[in-house]
């Protein structure tokens, strides 16, 4: 990608309208009330392939269970296990439980703060290492899951193939230096509730003037 790309005042707009946006049309979502490294990352390995509707009471009953690391740690696999069910992909609760004895062994109960770091504990992979450094210790790291891939290919692209590299340069690169953790949790609302895969809500959308996609969906 050329280094100019995108250019430094769509950048500017396309996260001065996002950060609108949120202040008026972001979800409050309990994740949202805490920067604990804990709960941080039990929120995000929760919503890995997970509706955030069926994240929301699951969290809550796991943080009346295991409000720690330390409780996390010592409580006994079969009951974490059960305890994630229904929420599905059943190695996640284990990869949580592991990272909790790590954390409370290796790390005196503190979630290291480095990239290098949290991508060595299993479980945690890119995506959930760049949402940790923002939502916990608000670093300016890009994210990309599912939502965020698609707003970003559709705004900046439009039906372009373009690789996931060029995505994470990108996610990069609109990320303004103020209010990192905003702008994370933005793109994730926008791709959630209006850039949707099937059914996107362009006429409510702030990006629909710059959007590269939206002369496609709509009408000719
Ligand atoms: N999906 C993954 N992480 C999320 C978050 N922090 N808020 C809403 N949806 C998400």
């Amino acid at each position: 990608m050329a280094g100019t790309f995108p250019s430094p005042a769509r950048k500017r707009w396309f996260a001065r309208k996002l950060l609108q946006w949120y202040a008026r049309h972001g979800r409050d979502l309990p994740w949202r009330h805490t920067r604990d490294p804990y709960r941080v990352l039990v929120s995000e390995m929760m919503l890995q392939q997970t509706q955030v509707s069926r994240v929301i009471p699951k969290y809550r009953e796991w943080m009346r269970k295991y409000p720690s690391w330390g409780v996390l740690a010592k409580a006994p696999v079969r009951q974490v296990r059960d305890t994630w069910y229904p929420l599905g992909y059943n190695v996640r609760p284990i990869r949580l439980r592991e990272i909790a004895r790590t954390v409370t062994r290796k790390y005196a109960g503190r979630l290291p703060d480095t990239k290098p770091e949290l991508l060595a504990l299993k479980g945690i992979g890119r995506y959930t290492a760049g949402a940790l450094l923002t939502f916990a210790y608000g670093k300016r790291e890009p994210i990309l899951d599912t939502n965020v891939r698609r707003v970003l290919h559709r705004v900046f692209f439009g039906n372009r193939p373009v690789t996931d590299r060029v995505l994470w340069d990108l996610s990069a690169a609109v990320l303004p230096r103020r209010q990192p953790y905003d702008f994370n949790q933005a793109l994730m609302d926008l791709g959630a509730t209006v850039c949707t895969a099937r059914a996107p809500a362009c006429p409510g959308c702030p990006m629909r003037p710059s959007c590269r996609a939206y002369p496609l969906f709509s009408p000719a």
